[in-house]
């Protein structure tokens, strides 16, 4: 079978985990995608400064010609965030006719509207489960799996950083600058720790999910945002005695109004199943009119988790090509190879 081209744009904390994977996992990867997945080159700012590598992953594949890369890829993976030329390159796959996978929170927030006009006028795929909540499964049960049912309200702690700080003032009482160092050395922190502090990040989280939620178009700047920069260890010690956990919530509602999204701390009763979510997890509470709520829970931040979700997504994206349109689910597992009867 023809190799897939997979281009990967960024090699820092999820692009490296990234790399890893496909180098690592071939040959299932291969197996479950229907066609080998081949890593044609990893875009950085400079190829040549010192950098490690993860084992297989040849130093060659190292390149900062954004452009030839893109436009020889059948498969796009930007894990390099920001606005530009992530954007750029972005909507140049797309008009390449390459499928695109994003972990871009903060881009698909404020650009995602022209992003989805540009792959559906080109007739190609995005897909972006690793921008919400890291390793979480929670874009494709919103968009698809709740998709007949009536989603009445979403409760999220979707920012990992946010949520490591808070717990290491509770358990530990350290100061917000000392766990927000902490959170950058681990790789959950975005590269301007800002975003996460001050909720944006969590913000654009909110955007999207209230968007696939409520099936309508919501953007960073219809989301009311306060973040935990105000919130000491002080605080969060008053909180529990209380018997209340402070959380940074993103939450999105329907209400007689319109469809309401906003981002703030809130004190979490500690009988509640988010109050319990601690480190750099993440969870997301649906409440839904039939299915009633249901709680995603899992690592929200990190290389390997994120790194998880987007090697799903590259997967799902292959899938599409070599099928020609047939997702996963109309393949029928006809593919599937039959395991020989179990010695148990
Ligand atoms: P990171 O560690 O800062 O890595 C960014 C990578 O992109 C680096 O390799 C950098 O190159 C490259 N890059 C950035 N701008 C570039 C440019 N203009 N030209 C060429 N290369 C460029 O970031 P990260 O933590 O992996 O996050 C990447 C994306 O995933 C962001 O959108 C972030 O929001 C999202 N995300 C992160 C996490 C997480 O836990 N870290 C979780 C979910 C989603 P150099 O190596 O040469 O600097
Ligand atoms: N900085 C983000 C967080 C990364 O802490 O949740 C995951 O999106």
């Amino acid at each position: 079978t023809t190799p897939l081209r997979v281009a990967l744009l960024g090699c820092g904390v999820v692009g490296t985990q990234v790399a890893r994977m496909l180098v690592e996992r071939g040959a299932d990867l291969a197996a479950r995608a229907g066609a080998p997945l081949q890593l044609t080159g990893i875009l950085v700012r400079d190829p040549a400064a010192p950098r490690e590598l993860p084992d297989g992953v040849d130093r060659s594949l190292l390149t900062a010609d954004a452009e030839t890369l893109v436009d020889a890829a059948d498969i796009v993976v930007e894990v390099m965030g920001g606005d530009e030329p992530a954007r750029s390159l972005l909507l140049r796959a797309i008009a390449g006719g390459a499928a695109v996978v994003t972990a871009n929170k903060a881009l698909l927030a404020t650009d995602g509207p022209a992003l989805y006009a540009a792959a559906d006028a080109a007739g190609v795929d995005i897909y972006f489960e690793a921008a919400v909540a890291g390793a979480i499964p929670i874009v494709r049960p919103v968009r698809e799996s709740l998709a007949g049912d009536h989603v009445e309200r979403v409760l999220g702690i979707v920012n990992g950083t946010t949520n490591y700080v808070l717990d290491q003032m509770a358990t530990r009482g350290l100061g917000l600058d000392e766990a927000v160092a902490q959170a950058q050395e681990l790789g959950y922190a975005e590269a301007d720790p800002t975003a996460d502090v001050e909720g944006h990040d969590a913000a654009a989280k909110a955007a999207i999910l209230a968007s696939l939620a409520f099936h309508t178009r919501v953007t960073l700047a219809d989301v009311a945002c306060e973040g935990i920069s105000g919130i000491t260890a002080d605080d969060v010690a008053s909180a529990a005695q209380t018997g209340h956990a402070v959380k940074l919530l993103a939450i999105a509602e329907q209400t007689p109004e319109g469809v309401s999204a906003r981002v703030h701390p809130a004190l979490v009763p500690l009988d509640h199943p988010l109050a319990g979510v601690r480190g750099a997890f993440n969870a997301v509470f649906v409440e839904a009119k039939e299915a009633g709520d249901l709680m995603f829970y899992g690592q929200g931040a990190g290389g390997a988790p994120t790194a998880s979700a987007v090697m799903g997504d590259v997967v799902s994206a292959a899938r599409h090509r070599v099928l020609g349109g047939k997702g996963p689910e109309e393949s029928n597992y006809a593919d599937l190879p039959i395991l020989p009867p179990s010695a148990a």
